[in-house]
């Protein structure tokens, strides 16, 4: 039977199975790790027969990451702060486990792969959905000095400032406003404008002499902002593949005790395919 899984909806072109092969192989792990794709009106009754049927572990992608936070019996801190669940996990009494590992992957991708020190920056977070509220709390506790959330509906933006409740470090902008309001050491693009094939129009004036630029989502998704970014002169520009990796790890030692290298996958992935 299959003991781990990725769920999403589309999920063809998920590098989760090739990341936990790679981690497995680290460790001489046999991995049975298969994509399933459930759309939402299916997801529960998937996620509960996959269980059912012998899984250990699942990783969870768009759109079911709400989903998943809310069938779970026990939640993560991360998980409960950001609403969402990236990863489930079976209790010994066979009940579900949610865990959000989003936000630690992306500040881990920054600081230790690209060697970013994130203390004191003025930080940009762009959208205020799922992925947003993932990695608001991660960011603040990486000690920027500030976080600065913008979305083009401003209520959703609203509602994450309100959660994370720090007004003198969090507080929020009007996108309409983008262009007048100054610029910024950190600029994430949490927004699904890529994956959905539309670019973001952002101002230049966003991206401060020494800025820093990261979208969460990773290959041509990411091309658009990164390309903007780099354009405005931005220090660097980062796409999410190393998030990706992190994620998965954190998966992987959940699920099997053991921290893989992330370096040799992450680099293996980052070039063009063979
Ligand atoms: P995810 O889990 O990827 O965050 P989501 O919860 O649906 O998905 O959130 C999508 C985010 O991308 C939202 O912040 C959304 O803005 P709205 O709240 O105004 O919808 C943002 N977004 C999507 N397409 C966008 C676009 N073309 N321009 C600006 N923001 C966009």
């Amino acid at each position: 039977s299959t003991q781990f899984a990725v769920f999403g909806h589309p999920i063809g072109h998920s590098l989760s199975p090739r990341i936990h092969q790679a981690f497995a192989r680290q460790f001489g792990i046999e991995l049975d790790y298969r994509a399933i794709d459930a759309a939402p009106a299916d997801f529960i009754a998937a996620v509960q027969r996959f269980f059912a049927e012998g899984g250990r572990g699942a990783n969870v992608t768009l759109p079911h990451k709400a989903a998943a936070f809310a069938l779970a019996a026990t939640r993560s801190e991360a998980a409960s702060r950001a609403g969402s669940a990236n990863v489930l996990t079976r209790l010994p009494d066979g009940r579900l486990a949610a865990h959000n590992t989003d936000g630690a992957g992306m500040v881990r991708d920054l600081t230790e792969r690209h060697d970013m020190d994130l203390r004191g920056h003025t930080a940009l977070l762009l959208g205020a959905g799922g992925a947003a509220h993932g990695v608001a709390w991660n960011l603040l506790d990486a000690g920027v000095a500030t976080l600065t959330i913008v979305n083009r509906s401003p209520e959703a933006a609203d509602v994450l400032a309100d959660a994370i409740g720090d007004p003198a470090r969090a507080h929020t902008r009007y996108w309409e406003d983008l262009a007048s309001i100054g610029s910024y050491d950190l600029i994430v693009n949490a927004t699904s404008a890529g994956v959905l094939g539309a670019a973001l129009q952002l101002p230049f004036s966003l991206v401060g002499s020494r800025a820093l630029c990261y979208d969460l989502s990773y290959g041509a998704a990411a091309g658009s902002f990164l390309t903007w970014a780099r354009t405005a002169g931005a220090r660097s520009a980062f796409d999410g593949l190393g998030m990706l990796v992190e994620t998965a790890a954190d998966a992987f030692e959940l699920w099997h005790g053991q921290r893989p290298d992330t370096g040799p996958v992450y680099q293996s992935l980052s070039q063009p395919a063979a």
